[in-house]
């Protein structure tokens, strides 16, 4: 098991005692980190106590310590999954062979660049984040954020460490940036799309935490299998992190139908006008904020075909989510058929190798990954006796990159024209009548155990912890 300095300045399971330079360029950094953190983190809530859980070492059991910390004084730390002794590559071209404790010249750019985009993500979603303290609908749900926020800065030491360790003067500046680029801003924005749209309202939140970062599960699972063993071993261990943040979403979610259902009965209704006048968010709705995250977070996955990520499989930089659980690991002349637009108005098959269709299977993995809540919510639904079912809408819809950038279809992925497409979007996406509703929604509740009217409680609290528990002192 790995050696962990939890005294050091900046926790770490990396000796990084042992590397003086090392040490001193990241103590460098943290005070850029800590400003940063106190300009674009949580607004407000620098001096309260949280109830938090902090990563303290990389056992499986009893990772993590819980207890109250003000957000600033958050222990940051490094920490790696152990090495696992004799690790060879497990797909691609150089499958079988070593994995790699250094990164080869030839791949140098390539790894840098991942390694920023993802570590970009990290600090932009906190930003985009910062504001929704101020209306969280209960203090277990305020705990929750803070809680999600506080662990996507440590994936940004994740990623900070990898750039400084293994990437020189280069990574040191790259490291520099991930702080001066913003969530939003004009100038210097983040690099995807996603991590630049506004989160005003709780239930983005929730969907941006369902849907986006399951989008970080996967990209992660995939790094986790890089013969790059520095980022594999980082990425296992930010899985661990990832899976409440998935729960926040999961869960987040769930509550706000359970409590739109049971307002459905109690005024026996389903009329929208109602439900809304009745301060819940109507299915519809839900719907549609789900079709707005659900597409976004497709884009992440890149192009469907693209010589790009069949690089990165041959090479065994990046490889599939759980690559052991498919047959070949190599598809060496092996090929998949995809859905492209057929320029006439419909949809034809296109056969590619597979190598290049790395990006459309992760994505598919994905979708599959989303529908596993939809069929609880839709459970509940129907266990309600209530005839409404949510569907992800198709991978062709509202995409904006890919084959179907731009394509204007139906949900269900039937092209359309763009008239036909404008016509029906207020039904298909959140219009600003409905953003404003669920804005207006939004009010603050402190009260220990006590609920906004929008979300029901949810089942049990934070590390057995009672529903009612303190979570953050106000
Ligand atoms: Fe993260
Ligand atoms: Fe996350």
């Amino acid at each position: 098991m790995s050696n962990i300095d939890l005294q050091a300045l900046i926790p770490n399971n990396v000796h990084l005692a042992e590397n003086r330079q090392l040490q001193r360029a990241l103590e460098h950094w943290q005070p850029a980190f800590l400003s940063w953190w106190d300009e674009m983190g949580p607004s407000d809530f620098k001096a309260k106590e949280v109830y938090l859980r902090t990563a303290v070492g990389v056992d499986a059991q009893g990772w993590a310590s819980y207890g109250y910390t003000p957000m600033p004084d958050y222990r940051w730390g490094i920490f790696l999954a152990d090495k696992e002794e004799n690790r060879k590559i497990g797909f691609g071209d150089f499958m079988g062979q070593d994995v790699w404790q250094d990164v080869p010249g030839e791949y140098r750019s390539t790894f840098r660049r991942l390694i920023v985009t993802q570590g970009d993500t990290e600090p932009a979603s906190v930003e985009q984040q910062r504001l929704l303290g101020h209306t969280a609908p209960s203090l277990y749900d305020l705990r929750n954020l803070f809680q999600v926020n506080v662990e996507e800065g440590r994936h940004l030491w994740a990623m900070v460490y990898l750039l400084h360790a293994h990437f020189g003067r280069d990574g040191r500046e790259e490291a520099e940036e991930l702080l001066e680029r913003h969530s939003g801003d004009v100038n210097k924005p983040r690099i995807l799309g996603t991590f630049n749209e506004p989160m005003d309202n709780w239930l983005s939140f929730y969907m941006f935490t369902y849907f986006t970062d399951r989008d970080g599960k996967f990209q992660l699972k995939s790094f986790a299998e890089s013969a790059f063993d520095p980022l594999a071993r980082t990425t296992r261990f930010m899985l661990t992190e990832e899976a409440h943040h998935m729960f926040v979403g999961e869960t987040g979610i769930g509550r706000v139908i359970k409590r739109t259902l049971e307002v459905m009965k109690e005024l026996d209704t389903d009329d929208v006008a109602t439900l809304r006048k009745a301060g819940v968010i109507d299915l519809p709705t839900v719907q549609k904020f789900m079709n707005f995250w659900f597409t976004s977070s497709l884009d992440l996955f890149g192009s469907e075909a693209s010589s790009n990520a069949a690089n990165y499989f041959s090479n065994g930089i990046k490889g599939r989510p759980d690559e052991a659980k498919f047959a070949d690991h190599v598809e060496l002349d092996t090929e998949m058929t995809i859905q492209v637009p057929d320029g006439k108005g419909g949809v034809k098959g296109e056969v590619i190798s597979t190598r290049n269709g790395m990006n459309e299977i992760t994505r598919l993995e994905y979708v599959k990954d989303c529908n596993v809540g939809l069929t609880r919510w839709n459970m509940g639904i129907k266990r309600a006796g209530v005839a409404f079912e949510f569907k992800l809408p198709s991978t062709r819809f509202r995409r904006q990159v890919g084959m179907w950038a731009n394509v204007p279809t139906t949900p269900e992925g039937q092209p359309i024209s763009q008239a036909e497409y404008d016509a029906m979007k207020s039904q298909w996406l959140p219009t600003q009548d409905d953003i404003t509703f669920v804005k207006s929604l939004m009010q603050r509740v402190i009260e220990p155990g006590k609920m906004a009217g929008w979300i029901a409680p949810p089942d049990r609290g934070i590390n057995a912890q009672q529903v009612e528990y303190e979570y953050v002192k106000l």
